[in-house]
């Protein structure tokens, strides 16, 4: 089988923001790590957050959220989101970016594309179950990642 783009550098090489909360109330941070693909059936995104992130509390408080690629122009915003979290700055006005409604959810009017995910599932991940290298090298810390699965209900 042969992929016509690079599908596997969407995430890890453009990376993403993901963001949850209403227009009122939402925070946003920069993501590397997911996935696009099927379940039960349906289109879904998965993120995976780790338990100290601002965005974990939207994420747990919230229905929805979405995941949202931008041109390359906007990597130092995107840097600034991925190092700085919502708890020691305003990230809806000092981002650089321009937060938008989007669906059920919020983005940024810069996006190239957003997806509005409604949330469907939520799974920590346990480092019982993970190779010991990846523990040691990930989690020594436990600050673990849960994972999200949201499926795919618009595409903006
Ligand atoms: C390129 C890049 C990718 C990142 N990917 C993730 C990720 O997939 N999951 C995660 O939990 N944190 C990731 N982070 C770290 C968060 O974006 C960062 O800790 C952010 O400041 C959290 O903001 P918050 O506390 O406002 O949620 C990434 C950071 C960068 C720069």
């Amino acid at each position: 089988m042969e992929f016509k783009s690079d599908i596997f550098s969407q995430f890890d090489k453009k990376w993403a923001l993901l963001t949850a909360g209403t227009e009122e109330n939402f925070n946003t941070m920069t993501i590397s790590w997911g996935g696009l693909g099927t379940l039960w059936s349906r289109p879904v995104a998965t993120v995976y957050v780790r338990q100290s992130r601002y965005t974990h509390e939207y994420m747990d408080d919230n229905d929805y959220f979405t995941v949202s690629f931008y041109p390359e122009e906007y990597k130092k915003e995107l840097g600034v989101l991925g190092s700085k979290s919502g708890r020691d700055m305003d990230k809806m006005n000092d981002s650089g970016l321009t937060s938008v409604k989007c669906g059920e959810s919020m983005s940024f009017k810069e996006a190239e594309v957003t997806l509005v995910c409604k949330k469907l599932f939520k799974q920590t991940l346990l480092k019982e179950n993970m190779p010991i290298d990846v523990a040691d090298a990930c989690y020594a810390d436990n600050d673990l990642h849960d994972m999200y699965i949201g499926e795919v209900i618009e595409i903006k």
